[in-house]
């Protein structure tokens, strides 16, 4: 039986872990902080240098304002900050930080040194937790946050940091998250010495395509809509260039990457009537609103926002969204995205002027508040570029060589099939067939989705699936991340029928994947099974998390809306649905195909009454 313990107050040391806990998960998160302040410190470039994936260290150098040598202890101290000093400074926040908790909080669990030289001194200064004063030392304007030995005094945590590969993948995408948002800044990135990403200073367009690669430029749409006190500005990208995973999709809240369920769902609503459901949109979008309409204190790593009037917002995106994938807008130049005010600045929703030059004049609109003036509408040509787009808008093939073609000679009584037989194909998207009682409609995508995940599903129960090995390896470009997962889950993609290797430190090599897949975007393939991998993580596959895998791999190997089926091909499928268990739902529950009979359509007509 325990006894009872008086109540105590926490030592500061703890108190701090404690609050650690709730920011800081992985070197990742600790990189996201310091850069946060470099660029908040109103940095022109910002170094990032990282070793063993960040574990061991990493340091952020800046040439931004620095902090004074009598302030350097201070800046470690919990609840110090420089940004906000009042509720009213919170409540119209321009900085990233404003808790004055993140130095404290990894100077906690790791090793920080903090060297700094303003304009006004004569050198840098530089301090450690537990120095009486700081000590004079080399170093040029702005300041050097260096951090050591991450969770080395914090084992629980430490032990949930993974490969060091994966770790340096985290850094990455958090890096490349805050250099989206702030163009304007030049970013350096280097991993145990060696550089591996660097952006120069470049417009919000140009920084997306650095970042993310070409595909916002090809399949891009510029979205740019002023609204009284919102605005949204960026880029969505067309129908064509969706992707199996929901994992290129960037939304900007005043500068601040964040998951807010409001914007996410009215983008959905915008692609819904273009998107067959379960493909994701790819996009850099950044909603500039007042900030006094937006609470940015909700979440202690500010990854969520809340909104005052979040059906406004929902209607203001949904509709910009909307009219940019619908092609109607009136045209307009590209605004990039907010560039960075420092604290306390006022916010003008008036002036899009803020953003760059060739905006629209908007201060008529002011006293309409979520009103929208104007939406760009126009593809995206950045840069010269003939390299084949891997995201191609071209549909991949439909059937290897080697799988069953959807193509089959007609040599039954048409009476005799369910589906009946086809009669068109219907916006790219539908098949239409006449059968014996009436008319049916048919998902075409999601119907093949279903019988090849089927053969997948069957084919690999009976150790029956071919593989195929590819005549050229297909050799692409991957993240260290995307690397790691490979290495790591070898033996499962064997099984699975994939034979990748490492050809490069960022880039792989395709060898063999299963031969009913081998027409298809194979890229496109091997990175959606990585990514489920990533997600399911597991040393060994169990049923359900392998029938993930084969979802994705079918959804590949579907043929893709906008592919002209002929009506033998059409046919073909029709037949293949009829074989197939439970071929009257897709992989995700719904229905594939529609019917009415004679009498329904008669009622439509009010015939015979
Ligand atoms: N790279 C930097 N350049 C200049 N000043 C900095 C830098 N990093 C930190 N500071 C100063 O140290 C203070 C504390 O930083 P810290 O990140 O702990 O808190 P914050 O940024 O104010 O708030 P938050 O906890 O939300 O990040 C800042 O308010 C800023 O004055
Ligand atoms: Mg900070």
């Amino acid at each position: 039986m325990s006894t009872r313990r008086p109540i105590a107050q926490l030592p500061d040391l703890l108190i701090s872990q404690i609050a650690a806990g709730e920011v800081i998960e992985r070197p990742a998160s600790v990189l996201k902080e310091l850069v946060e302040n470099a660029v908040d410190a109103g940095s022109q470039i910002i170094e990032v240098r990282l070793e063993a994936g960040g574990i061991r260290r990493i340091a952020v150098i800046d040439d931004g304002g620095g902090i004074e040598a009598s302030e350097l202890s201070l800046a470690l101290t919990r609840h110090a900050t420089s940004k906000i000093s009042s509720l009213t400074e919170l409540e119209s926040v321009f900085s990233m930080g404003f808790r004055g908790e993140a130095l404290a909080s990894i100077a906690s669990v790791a090793q920080l040194t903090l060297t700094s030289r303003t304009r006004e001194a004569t050198h840098a200064w530089s301090y450690e937790s537990g120095m009486a004063e700081p000590i004079a030392a080399a170093g040029a304007l702005g300041t050097t946050v260096d951090v050591k030995y991450l969770f080395d005094q914090v084992p629980a945590r430490r032990k949930f940091l993974r490969a060091e590969a994966t770790e340096f993948g985290h850094c990455i995408d958090a890096i490349e998250r805050i250099a989206l948002a702030f163009p304007e800044v030049g970013f350096r990135v280097f991993h145990n010495d060696r550089a591996v990403r660097q952006w120069l200073p470049a417009s919000a367009l140009q920084r997306i395509s650095d970042v993310l690669g070409d595909e916002f430029n090809e399949h891009g749409i510029e979205v740019n809509a002023q609204g009284g006190l919102i605005s949204l500005l960026g880029v969505v990208t067309r129908p064509t260039a969706s992707r199996a995973r929901a994992d290129r999709q960037f939304l900007y809240v005043n500068g601040r990457h964040v998951k807010d369920r409001t914007v996410s769902h009215a983008i959905r609503s915008a692609y819904a009537d273009v998107l067959h459901g379960d493909r994701q949109p790819a996009f850099v979008l950044f909603l500039q609103i007042d900030p006094a309409a937006v609470d940015v204190n909700v979440h202690p790593a500010k990854h969520e926002v809340r909104f005052r009037d979040s059906g406004a917002v929902y209607r203001f995106v949904s509709h910009t969204v909307t009219q940019a994938l619908s092609g109607t807008a009136g045209t307009g130049g590209y605004i990039a995205p907010a560039t960075h005010q420092t604290a306390g600045a006022a916010f003008n929703p008036a002036s899009a002027a803020n953003y760059s030059g060739n905006a629209q004049p908007s201060g008529s609109n002011t006293s309409a508040p979520y009103s929208w003036q104007s939406v760009a509408q126009q593809p995206l040509h950045l840069r010269e570029n003939n390299a084949p787009s891997y995201l191609g808008a071209q549909a991949p093939a439909l059937t290897p060589a080697q799988w069953q073609p959807l193509y089959q000679p007609l040599n039954e009584e048409p009476a005799t099939w369910p589906l009946g037989r086809a009669l068109a194909q219907v916006h790219g998207i539908y098949i239409l067939s006449q059968t014996s009682k009436g008319l049916a409609l048919i998902d075409m995508h999601a119907a093949h989705e279903r019988v090849v995940y089927e053969q997948l599903k069957h084919a690999l129960e009976e150790h029956t699936l071919p593989q195929q090995t590819l005549l050229v390896p297909v050799v692409f470009r991957v993240t260290e991340k995307e690397l790691a997962l490979a290495q790591e889950h070898h033996e499962q993609l064997l099984g699975l029928g994939f034979e990748m290797a490492a050809a490069g430190p960022q880039s792989m090599t395709l060898r063999a994947v299963p031969a009913m897949l081998a027409r298809g975007d194979l890229e496109a393939l091997a990175r959606g099974v990585l990514r489920d991998l990533d997600q399911v993580g597991a040393s060994r596959l169990l049923t359900e998390q392998r029938n993930t895998l084969l979802a994705t791999m079918a959804c590949h190997g579907a043929v893709r809306a906008n592919r002209q089926l002929t009506i033998e091909e059409m046919n073909g499928l029709l037949r293949q649905m009829e074989q197939t268990e439970r071929a009257d739902q897709c992989n995700h529950g719904r229905p594939t195909w529609v019917h009415w009979n004679v009498s329904d359509l008669d009622k439509l007509f009010l015939r015979g009454q």
